[in-house]
């Protein structure tokens, strides 16, 4: 069938992107301690993408995204919407471990996003999903506040994108579920998904 071949042409070209970052020393993270180059994970046919930040301590133990506490809310995110984590793919504005978790530095994130968008040009998602306000930043290249761009469609490489809460802050912050709720179930009505009974 079309959707195999073009499941297993988009998985190749996902290695070609890998194999151009090779042993990556493009920017100062490179230099910074990071152990993994974190690429990505998930399906390379996958309808939905999700963006978060860049590495934390387990991903970059692992060498993949969303391993980590903020992982396990992800992955719950993923089962509400009715889908499984290997059905869509998953990566970050960064490859690589910002020391301390810090937010990545504009020269790290315009440096490393080259790659994330050649992924994004693989995959060809429906929706993205930008999770956290570094994720909107470098994907929409503009700087607004997370509540001003959530609860609607913005456009990226072909793709509408939604902005929602970062798992980590909804781990700080739970009250604020219900609203990320809100954002997927905007996702789930785009790409006609029913909450699991
Ligand atoms: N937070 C992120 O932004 N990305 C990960 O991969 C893990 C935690």
């Amino acid at each position: 069938p079309e959707s195999r071949v073009a499941a297993r042409e988009k998985a190749g070209a996902l290695v070609a992107v890998r194999e151009e970052i090779g042993d990556c020393t493009r920017c100062p993270l490179a230099y910074a301690g990071r152990r993994s180059i974190v690429f990505g994970d998930g399906d390379p046919n996958a309808r939905l993408m999700f963006v978060g930040e860049g590495p934390g301590a387990d991903e970059d133990v692992q060498g993949l995204p969303f391993v980590g506490k903020a992982g396990q809310l992800l992955n719950n995110m993923i089962g509400a919407m009715g889908l499984k984590r290997e059905e869509v793919y998953i990566a970050n504005i960064v490859k690589c471990r910002p020391p301390q978790n810090r937010v990545p530095e504009p020269v790290e994130a315009n440096t490393c996003s080259q790659f994330l968008l050649k992924q994004i040009d693989v995959v060809q998602p429906q929706v993205i999903v930008a999770l956290g306000a570094t994720a909107a930043l470098y994907l929409l290249g503009v700087k607004r506040s997370l509540s001003s761009l959530r609860g609607q469609w913005h456009q990226c490489r072909g793709a509408k994108l939604a902005v929602t809460y970062h798992p980590a802050f909804l781990l700080r912050d739970p009250r604020q579920k219900g609203e990320a709720w809100k954002d997927l179930q905007m996702v789930m009505k785009e790409m006609g998904l029913k909450a699991p009974a």
